[in-house]
Protein backbone atom coordinates (compact mmCIF):
# COMPACT_ATOMS: atom_id res chain seq x y z
CA UNK A 1 0.00 0.00 0.00
CA UNK A 2 2.34 2.49 0.90
CA UNK A 3 4.35 2.37 -2.08
CA UNK A 4 1.52 2.50 -4.21
CA UNK A 5 0.87 5.54 -2.38
CA UNK A 6 3.88 7.31 -2.58
CA UNK A 7 3.71 6.69 -6.35
CA UNK A 8 0.93 8.72 -6.09
CA UNK A 9 2.38 11.57 -4.52
CA UNK A 10 5.51 11.49 -7.11
CA UNK A 11 3.10 11.44 -9.64
CA UNK A 12 0.82 14.73 -8.11
CA UNK A 13 3.89 16.43 -8.01
CA UNK A 14 4.70 16.69 -11.67
CA UNK A 15 1.31 18.49 -12.04
CA UNK A 16 0.43 22.64 -11.92
CA UNK A 17 0.29 24.04 -8.07
CA UNK A 18 -2.44 25.99 -7.04
CA UNK A 19 -2.86 29.66 -6.91
CA UNK A 20 -3.31 30.10 -3.39
CA UNK A 21 -4.87 33.80 -4.12
CA UNK A 22 -7.53 32.73 -6.35
CA UNK A 23 -11.44 33.96 -6.10
CA UNK A 24 -14.04 30.99 -5.60
CA UNK A 25 -15.06 31.46 -8.75
CA UNK A 26 -11.19 31.56 -10.29
CA UNK A 27 -10.56 27.38 -8.28
CA UNK A 28 -14.48 25.96 -9.97
CA UNK A 29 -12.98 27.28 -13.25
CA UNK A 30 -9.47 26.09 -13.02
CA UNK A 31 -10.44 22.87 -11.32
CA UNK A 32 -12.88 22.42 -14.50
CA UNK A 33 -9.94 22.86 -16.87
CA UNK A 34 -7.89 20.52 -15.58
CA UNK A 35 -10.04 17.55 -15.15
CA UNK A 36 -11.90 18.63 -18.65
CA UNK A 37 -8.61 18.79 -20.63
CA UNK A 38 -7.32 15.97 -18.84
CA UNK A 39 -10.72 13.53 -19.38
CA UNK A 40 -12.70 15.77 -22.70
CA UNK A 41 -14.73 12.54 -23.15
CA UNK A 42 -16.29 12.94 -19.76
CA UNK A 43 -19.26 15.21 -19.29
CA UNK A 44 -19.27 17.88 -16.54
CA UNK A 45 -22.87 16.83 -15.71
CA UNK A 46 -21.55 13.03 -15.20
CA UNK A 47 -19.26 14.29 -12.31
CA UNK A 48 -21.55 13.85 -9.72
CA UNK A 49 -21.31 9.80 -10.09
CA UNK A 50 -17.86 10.53 -9.08
CA UNK A 51 -15.70 7.49 -10.22
CA UNK A 52 -18.35 5.52 -12.11
CA UNK A 53 -17.79 8.50 -14.25
CA UNK A 54 -14.65 7.36 -15.89
CA UNK A 55 -15.79 3.08 -15.57
CA UNK A 56 -18.82 2.04 -17.78
CA UNK A 57 -19.37 -1.02 -16.29
CA UNK A 58 -19.08 0.42 -12.56
CA UNK A 59 -21.86 2.75 -13.86
CA UNK A 60 -23.50 -0.06 -15.30
CA UNK A 61 -24.28 -1.82 -11.86
CA UNK A 62 -24.98 1.65 -10.42
CA UNK A 63 -27.76 2.14 -13.01
CA UNK A 64 -29.28 -1.45 -11.75
CA UNK A 65 -29.20 -1.48 -7.94
CA UNK A 66 -30.49 2.43 -8.35
CA UNK A 67 -33.61 1.39 -9.92
CA UNK A 68 -34.41 -1.01 -6.55
CA UNK A 69 -32.12 0.82 -3.96
CA UNK A 70 -31.37 -2.18 -1.35
CA UNK A 71 -31.01 0.91 1.25
CA UNK A 72 -34.56 2.26 0.54
CA UNK A 73 -36.16 0.97 3.64
CA UNK A 74 -33.90 3.27 5.38
CA UNK A 75 -34.53 6.33 3.21
CA UNK A 76 -38.15 5.79 4.50
CA UNK A 77 -37.60 5.69 7.78
CA UNK A 78 -36.23 8.74 7.54
CA UNK A 79 -38.96 10.43 5.79
CA UNK A 80 -41.10 9.23 8.68
CA UNK A 81 -38.74 10.63 11.05
CA UNK A 82 -38.68 13.94 8.86
CA UNK A 83 -42.62 14.04 8.74
CA UNK A 84 -43.19 12.81 12.47
CA UNK A 85 -44.16 16.31 14.48
CA UNK A 86 -42.35 17.12 17.18
CA UNK A 87 -43.71 17.41 20.76
CA UNK A 88 -44.65 20.69 19.92
CA UNK A 89 -46.74 19.58 16.96
CA UNK A 90 -44.37 21.31 14.59
CA UNK A 91 -42.08 19.82 11.94
CA UNK A 92 -38.82 19.79 10.43
CA UNK A 93 -40.82 21.47 7.47
CA UNK A 94 -41.40 24.90 9.08
CA UNK A 95 -37.82 25.14 9.47
CA UNK A 96 -36.84 25.30 6.12
CA UNK A 97 -38.23 27.85 3.37
CA UNK A 98 -40.86 26.04 0.81
CA UNK A 99 -40.85 23.04 3.33
CA UNK A 100 -37.09 21.91 3.11
CA UNK A 101 -37.35 21.29 -1.26
CA UNK A 102 -34.52 22.99 -2.70
CA UNK A 103 -32.85 23.77 -0.05
CA UNK A 104 -29.49 21.92 0.43
CA UNK A 105 -27.53 23.02 -2.20
CA UNK A 106 -27.58 26.13 -0.40
CA UNK A 107 -25.55 24.48 2.41
CA UNK A 108 -23.42 25.01 3.85
CA UNK A 109 -23.03 28.76 4.09
CA UNK A 110 -21.54 31.44 5.86
CA UNK A 111 -23.56 32.72 8.88
CA UNK A 112 -22.40 36.33 9.09
CA UNK A 113 -23.70 37.21 12.61
CA UNK A 114 -22.29 34.01 13.90
CA UNK A 115 -19.25 34.29 11.83
CA UNK A 116 -18.59 30.58 11.16
CA UNK A 117 -19.67 27.87 8.23
CA UNK A 118 -23.12 26.35 9.04
CA UNK A 119 -24.17 23.06 7.16
CA UNK A 120 -27.67 21.29 6.83
CA UNK A 121 -26.69 18.74 9.49
CA UNK A 122 -26.25 21.86 11.37
CA UNK A 123 -29.89 23.94 10.71
CA UNK A 124 -31.37 20.40 11.10
CA UNK A 125 -29.89 20.97 14.80
CA UNK A 126 -31.19 24.30 15.06
CA UNK A 127 -34.59 23.51 14.16
CA UNK A 128 -34.78 20.66 16.48
CA UNK A 129 -33.30 23.04 19.80
CA UNK A 130 -36.11 25.99 18.47
CA UNK A 131 -38.80 23.40 18.50
CA UNK A 132 -37.41 21.95 22.20
CA UNK A 133 -35.81 18.83 21.33
CA UNK A 134 -32.14 17.41 22.23
CA UNK A 135 -29.69 17.86 18.93
CA UNK A 136 -28.67 14.99 17.30
CA UNK A 137 -24.95 14.17 16.96
CA UNK A 138 -23.84 14.98 13.95
CA UNK A 139 -21.74 11.49 13.27
CA UNK A 140 -24.59 9.55 14.70
CA UNK A 141 -25.97 7.84 11.25
CA UNK A 142 -28.94 6.67 13.38
CA UNK A 143 -30.61 9.77 13.76
CA UNK A 144 -28.84 12.49 12.27
CA UNK A 145 -27.79 10.09 8.91
CA UNK A 146 -30.94 8.32 8.46
CA UNK A 147 -32.73 11.57 9.08
CA UNK A 148 -30.56 13.29 5.91
CA UNK A 149 -31.03 10.31 3.94
CA UNK A 150 -34.61 11.38 3.11
CA UNK A 151 -34.35 15.29 3.67
CA UNK A 152 -31.16 15.37 1.17
CA UNK A 153 -33.69 13.75 -1.59
CA UNK A 154 -35.87 16.48 -1.57
CA UNK A 155 -33.45 18.77 -2.98
CA UNK A 156 -32.51 16.50 -5.59
CA UNK A 157 -32.00 17.88 -8.90
CA UNK A 158 -31.19 21.07 -7.49
CA UNK A 159 -28.08 22.85 -8.34
CA UNK A 160 -25.37 23.29 -5.71
CA UNK A 161 -25.33 26.98 -5.18
CA UNK A 162 -22.35 27.81 -2.23
CA UNK A 163 -22.06 31.24 -2.06
CA UNK A 164 -19.28 33.30 -0.72
CA UNK A 165 -19.28 36.51 0.18
CA UNK A 166 -17.33 39.34 1.97
CA UNK A 167 -14.03 38.72 3.83
CA UNK A 168 -15.13 36.36 7.08
CA UNK A 169 -16.68 33.96 4.13
CA UNK A 170 -13.36 33.90 2.09
CA UNK A 171 -11.41 33.52 5.28
CA UNK A 172 -13.85 30.57 5.70
CA UNK A 173 -13.25 29.17 2.08
CA UNK A 174 -9.55 29.94 2.33
CA UNK A 175 -8.99 27.91 5.29
CA UNK A 176 -11.13 24.94 3.85
CA UNK A 177 -9.44 24.94 0.51
CA UNK A 178 -5.84 24.84 2.40
CA UNK A 179 -7.55 21.52 4.35
CA UNK A 180 -7.95 20.50 0.93
CA UNK A 181 -4.56 21.16 -0.52
CA UNK A 182 -2.22 20.93 2.71
CA UNK A 183 -0.59 17.63 3.08
CA UNK A 184 -1.61 15.28 6.21
CA UNK A 185 -0.48 11.93 7.76
CA UNK A 186 2.67 10.38 7.78
CA UNK A 187 1.73 10.21 4.11
CA UNK A 188 2.01 13.40 2.91
CA UNK A 189 -1.01 13.06 1.11
CA UNK A 190 -3.35 15.84 0.62
CA UNK A 191 -6.85 15.59 -0.86
CA UNK A 192 -5.49 17.29 -3.80
CA UNK A 193 -2.66 14.35 -4.50
CA UNK A 194 -6.22 11.70 -4.62
CA UNK A 195 -8.78 13.71 -5.94
CA UNK A 196 -7.55 16.22 -8.14
CA UNK A 197 -3.90 15.00 -10.08
CA UNK A 198 -4.65 11.29 -9.45
CA UNK A 199 -8.44 11.46 -10.06
CA UNK A 200 -9.69 9.15 -12.89
CA UNK A 201 -6.42 6.66 -11.97
CA UNK A 202 -6.27 3.76 -9.91
CA UNK A 203 -5.54 3.37 -6.28
CA UNK A 204 -4.77 -0.27 -5.99
CA UNK A 205 -8.21 -1.77 -7.04
CA UNK A 206 -10.39 1.67 -6.71
CA UNK A 207 -10.82 4.30 -9.23
CA UNK A 208 -9.83 7.98 -7.60
CA UNK A 209 -12.96 10.56 -8.34
CA UNK A 210 -12.78 14.22 -8.94
CA UNK A 211 -12.84 16.47 -6.46
CA UNK A 212 -15.88 18.45 -8.50
CA UNK A 213 -18.73 16.22 -8.24
CA UNK A 214 -17.92 15.29 -4.71
CA UNK A 215 -20.32 17.10 -2.49
CA UNK A 216 -23.36 16.66 -4.53
CA UNK A 217 -25.19 12.81 -3.29
CA UNK A 218 -25.32 12.38 0.39
CA UNK A 219 -25.13 10.26 2.07
CA UNK A 220 -24.29 7.17 0.14
CA UNK A 221 -24.99 3.38 0.95
CA UNK A 222 -21.58 1.77 0.44
CA UNK A 223 -22.38 -1.76 -0.30
CA UNK A 224 -26.14 -0.89 -0.79
CA UNK A 225 -26.25 -0.69 2.87
CA UNK A 226 -23.53 0.85 5.12
CA UNK A 227 -24.99 4.67 5.52
CA UNK A 228 -22.20 6.90 5.01
CA UNK A 229 -22.34 11.10 5.48
CA UNK A 230 -20.38 13.16 3.57
CA UNK A 231 -17.95 13.93 6.80
CA UNK A 232 -18.13 10.60 8.05
CA UNK A 233 -16.14 10.37 4.55
CA UNK A 234 -13.72 12.76 5.38
CA UNK A 235 -13.01 10.81 8.40
CA UNK A 236 -12.19 7.59 6.04
CA UNK A 237 -9.91 9.50 3.44
CA UNK A 238 -8.22 11.32 6.65
CA UNK A 239 -7.75 7.69 8.31
CA UNK A 240 -6.56 6.15 5.04
CA UNK A 241 -3.90 8.50 4.54
CA UNK A 242 -2.53 7.96 8.42
CA UNK A 243 -3.94 11.52 9.18
CA UNK A 244 -5.24 11.85 12.63
CA UNK A 245 -8.93 12.89 11.55
CA UNK A 246 -11.14 16.12 12.69
CA UNK A 247 -14.28 15.29 14.48
CA UNK A 248 -17.52 15.35 12.32
CA UNK A 249 -19.27 18.93 12.71
CA UNK A 250 -15.59 20.61 13.52
CA UNK A 251 -15.35 23.99 11.97
CA UNK A 252 -12.24 22.04 10.20
CA UNK A 253 -14.69 19.72 8.50
CA UNK A 254 -17.42 22.43 7.73
CA UNK A 255 -14.79 24.82 6.33
CA UNK A 256 -13.48 21.85 4.22
CA UNK A 257 -17.22 20.97 3.62
CA UNK A 258 -17.95 24.90 2.08
CA UNK A 259 -14.65 24.87 -0.19
CA UNK A 260 -15.45 21.06 -1.47
CA UNK A 261 -19.20 22.12 -1.91
CA UNK A 262 -18.64 25.44 -3.83
CA UNK A 263 -16.46 23.53 -6.47
CA UNK A 264 -19.16 21.80 -7.13
CA UNK A 265 -21.47 24.60 -7.60
CA UNK A 266 -24.01 24.12 -10.71
CA UNK A 267 -23.74 20.20 -10.23
CA UNK A 268 -27.21 18.33 -9.66
CA UNK A 269 -27.79 17.30 -6.62
CA UNK A 270 -29.18 13.52 -5.61
CA UNK A 271 -28.82 12.19 -1.86
CA UNK A 272 -28.71 8.78 -1.07
CA UNK A 273 -26.99 6.43 -3.78
CA UNK A 274 -25.01 3.24 -3.94
CA UNK A 275 -20.99 3.63 -3.87
CA UNK A 276 -18.88 0.46 -3.64
C1 LIG B 1 -4.70 8.12 -0.83
C2 LIG B 1 -5.71 8.66 -1.66
C3 LIG B 1 -6.81 9.49 -1.01
C4 LIG B 1 -6.69 10.67 -0.32
C5 LIG B 1 -5.42 11.40 0.03
C6 LIG B 1 -8.03 11.12 -0.03
N1 LIG B 1 -8.94 10.24 -0.52
FE1 LIG B 1 -10.94 10.50 -0.68
N2 LIG B 1 -11.12 8.68 -1.53
C7 LIG B 1 -10.09 7.83 -1.83
C8 LIG B 1 -10.63 6.59 -2.38
C9 LIG B 1 -9.82 5.38 -2.82
C10 LIG B 1 -12.02 6.75 -2.42
C11 LIG B 1 -13.07 5.76 -2.95
C12 LIG B 1 -13.10 5.86 -4.46
C13 LIG B 1 -13.59 7.22 -4.90
O1 LIG B 1 -14.79 7.46 -4.93
O2 LIG B 1 -12.74 8.11 -5.15
C14 LIG B 1 -12.29 8.09 -1.91
C15 LIG B 1 -13.55 8.64 -1.83
C16 LIG B 1 -13.82 9.95 -1.42
C17 LIG B 1 -15.12 10.55 -1.46
C18 LIG B 1 -16.40 9.88 -1.92
C19 LIG B 1 -16.64 10.07 -3.39
C20 LIG B 1 -17.94 9.45 -3.83
O3 LIG B 1 -18.47 9.90 -4.85
O4 LIG B 1 -18.44 8.53 -3.18
C21 LIG B 1 -14.97 11.82 -0.96
C22 LIG B 1 -16.06 12.86 -0.78
C23 LIG B 1 -13.58 11.99 -0.61
N3 LIG B 1 -12.91 10.84 -0.92
C24 LIG B 1 -13.04 13.14 -0.08
C25 LIG B 1 -11.71 13.25 0.33
C26 LIG B 1 -11.19 14.39 1.04
C27 LIG B 1 -11.98 15.64 1.40
C28 LIG B 1 -9.88 14.14 1.28
C29 LIG B 1 -8.91 14.96 2.09
C30 LIG B 1 -9.25 15.09 3.49
C31 LIG B 1 -9.58 12.86 0.69
N4 LIG B 1 -10.72 12.34 0.15
C32 LIG B 1 -8.33 12.27 0.65
C33 LIG B 1 -8.76 8.08 -1.69
C34 LIG B 1 -8.23 9.21 -1.11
Amino acid sequence: MKNTLLALVGAGLLFGTVAANATPEQDRQNLIKYFTTKYPDVKLDKYVFGALAFDPDSMAQYNSIMDFPPFSTVVDQGQKMWETPFKNGKTYASCFPNGGKNVAGNYPYFDDKAGKVVTFEMAINTCRTANGETPYKLADVATMGTLTSYARTLSDGMLMNIKVNGPAAEAAYAVGKAQFYERHGQLGFSCASCHVYNAGNRLRSELLSPAIGQSTHWPVFRGGETLVTLQNRYVGCQKMIRAVPFAVGSEEYNDLEYFHSYISNGLALKASVFRK
